[in-house]
């Protein structure tokens, strides 16, 4: 990981309107505000923290799908106003389009930016053999299990050499198994391509796995409540392993303890 700064979050905020309807006044709803911090090159950072609390909000303004109200995010020093191709995101569910093959899937970023096909079909190769589906370029979407198929979406998302990866929740849909098979992947890759990662979990040790910090935000509206170092550099041992750790537990007392909703006393 660098040292040079790759992503600027300063000072977002974002209000949402929520239009009330025939007899009813507009409603306004503050997401975030006064979002801050950096991110360097390299770095895989998670975002964690209650469910609304404006995780995927600010992965979309990061991206330039949604405007912000105030502040700015910076992409190498250069102020984000749109989507562009120094970021690629992977969602929740793969949402592959289904009459094309996998390897068409991986293909269509580039084809929109005019690749010629066979540089395409190189490109495309390469990057199913980065995401170990080098044999399953022909099949389609509905043959694929959930696992590949994020594989997949994850691939789509690298095609197009994004320096930065905004990742929502990508594993969530997966079974426990399939789920530490693709932590272990995600780290590889990132061990092979340098990439800077942004990745939105509920689940409390994959952030700690994966991520060299994670911010913990609040709700109502979202911030940044803390910023947790993790320690672990390196190759990491296993997750299972990782878990024995005493300072994982740690780490994993103090962020459990920063999002869990205080429990109403008893009358
Ligand atoms: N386009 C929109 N218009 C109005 N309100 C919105 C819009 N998008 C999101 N919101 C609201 O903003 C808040 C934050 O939503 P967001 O999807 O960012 O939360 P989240 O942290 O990703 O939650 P989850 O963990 O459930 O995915 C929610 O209350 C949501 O209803
Ligand atoms: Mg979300």
């Amino acid at each position: 990981m660098g040292a040079k700064i790759k992503l600027s979050v300063e000072d977002v905020s974002k209000t949402f309107r929520i239009r009330g309807g025939q007899n009813s006044e507009d409603t306004f709803l503050a997401v975030l505000r006064h979002v801050s911090f950096d991110v360097r090159e390299g770095e895989i950072v998670s975002l964690i923290g209650e469910s609304g609390c404006g995780k995927t909000t600010l992965l979309r303004i990061i991206q330039g799908l949604i405007r912000l109200d105030a502040g700015a995010v910076k992409v190498d020093g250069q102020t984000v106003t749109k989507p562009g191709p120094d970021r690629g995101f992977v969602f929740q569910q793969a949402s592959l389009l289904p009459w094309r093959s996998a390897r068409a899937n991986v293909e269509f970023g580039l084809e929109l930016q005019g690749v010629p096909a066979a540089s395409r079909r190189d490109q495309a190769q390469k990057l199913l053999r980065l995401v170990g589906l080098e044999t399953s370029g022909e099949q389609f979407p509905h043959q694929l299990s959930g696992g590949m198929q994020q594989r997949i979406g994850l691939a789509r998302a690298l095609a197009i050499d994004p320096s930065i990866l905004l990742m929502d929740e990508p594993f969530s849909a997966l079974d426990a198994q399939t789920r530490e098979e693709l932590q272990g992947e995600l780290l590889r890759i990132q061990r092979e391509t340098g990439k800077t990662i942004i990745f939105v979990t509920h689940d409390l040790d994959e952030a700690i796995y994966l991520s060299n910090r994670v911010f913990v935000l609040g709700a109502k509206p979202g911030r940044v409540k803390k910023i947790i170092d993790v320690p672990f550099t390196g190759i990491r041992p296993e997750l299972p392993e990782l878990r024995g750790d005493p300072r994982f537990q740690e780490i994993r007392a103090e962020m459990w303890n920063l999002i869990r909703k205080p429990v109403p006393l008893a009358a």
